[in-house]
């Protein structure tokens, strides 16, 4: 199927299963009811609602075929997925590399709980990530980065670790797999969000891995049944609900971030921006070289906070919320939440208004020069 069609065909047609007309919605078998189990011991799938069940065996199979892969496992939520892989990679003694500047509360994870077990922790970024990788035994990397938007060479990265004998998970949350495929780029793993653009709407949160080593998967689904970080059926239903129209929605966000930054970059109040659509960007030839389509989030400069909050307070169309990849357009100012950036940074998470209504309504917020 992946050769055959485009994006928006492949989403589609990976998340169909024909209902059947006038079946009651159904949103999985209810955990612990006795109607599942049979005499014949051992031989059902659905016995139990945290080891999986048919709403998450469906979206599992759907986000495996958009990522390249031979399987994959829903979470509870991202950070859900991107733990039950760390615990599973690193183990006391292991060295383990995490993004320096990607999202921060999978520093704080590492440093809080994985640190104190005996795993030495680095923390490295989008260009020191490479001889990080040189001594590691696992490399959780994250591309494009949350929020500087620096872009890591995964080919280049993914050798490296393959000469080493590192593992390399890739957080796939800000390009989706519509935007790179980790995998097939060398990555072992692919840890993401869904709460962000993959489900779409902003009202919900999940997580999954994808991959292809049956016993890494294996570990990892085990892992999942005994730590308990599961997504509710009725989740994983709205993701997969929303997996369908994934196409569109990602283009129109890809579409108007690169329409905001170049609008942002030549505005006199703005200092910088980031995209690596932008050809002048410092990671735009990587960019150029792996991503399929360059993502909605912007990252940009005003003097300082106060020029961000009245941003938002001008415009029309903006809102601001710290998540991303929602049909809204969403503004974040970073520092808030302790990233290591200057008071007036901030990242705008791109939604699918008319792109031209965006560009207008974010340069009369940002007023004249
Ligand atoms: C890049 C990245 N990875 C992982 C996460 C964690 O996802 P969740 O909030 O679904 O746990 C986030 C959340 O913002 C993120 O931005």
């Amino acid at each position: 199927m992946t050769d055959r069609y485009g994006d928006s065909t492949r989403a589609v047609k990976a998340v169909s299963s024909l209902p059947i007309p006038g079946d009651p919605i159904q949103p999985g078998p209810v955990p612990a009811s006795a109607y599942h189990l049979s005499d014949d011991e051992g031989s059902e799938q659905n016995t139990y609602g945290r080891a999986t069940n048919p709403t998450w065996r469906q979206l599992e199979s759907a986000l495996a075929e958009l990522e390249g892969a031979a399987a994959a496992l829903t979470f509870g939520s991202g950070m859900a997925a991107i733990t039950a892989a760390l615990r599973v990679m690193a183990k006391p003694g292991s060295v383990l590399v995490v993004p320096a500047d990607g999202y921060y509360q999978v520093r704080r994870y590492a440093a809080e709980y994985l640190a104190p077990q005996g795993i030495t922790v680095h923390e490295a970024d989008a260009e020191q990530i490479y001889q990080a990788a040189g001594s590691a035994d696992v490399v959780l990397a994250e591309t494009p980065t949350n929020p500087a938007l620096d872009v890591v060479d995964l080919r280049r990265l993914a050798q490296i670790c393959r000469q080493r004998g590192a593992r390399l998970l890739v957080d796939n949350t800000t390009a989706t797999p519509l935007g790179q495929q980790p995998l097939a780029l060398g990555a072992d793993l692919v840890v993401a969000s869904a709460t962000k653009a993959l489900s779409g709407h902003s009202d919900l949160l999940a997580g999954y891995i994808a991959g292809t080593d049956p016993d890494l998967m294996a570990a990892l689904e085990r892992e999942r049944l005994l730590s308990g970080a599961i997504l509710g059926s009725f989740e994983a239903w709205l993701v997969l609900r929303s997996l369908g129209s994934l196409g569109l929605r990602f283009d129109r966000q890809c579409r108007n971030a690169l329409a905001l930054a170049g609008a942002l970059a030549s505005h006199p109040r703005v200092r910088s921006v980031r995209h690596p659509g932008l050809p002048d960007d410092p990671s735009h030839p990587v960019a150029a070289a792996q991503m399929r389509r360059f993502g909605g989030l912007v990252s940009f400069e005003l003097a300082d906070a106060r020029a961000v909050h009245a941003l938002v307070q001008r415009s029309d169309l903006l809102v601001a919320a710290t998540s991303f990849g929602g049909i809204h357009t969403c503004v974040d100012r970073r520092a808030r939440w302790g990233d290591p950036v200057a008071g007036g940074f901030a990242r705008i998470s791109a939604g699918i208004e008319d792109t031209d209504d965006l560009v207008a309504d974010v340069l009369a917020a940002l007023g004249a020069g």
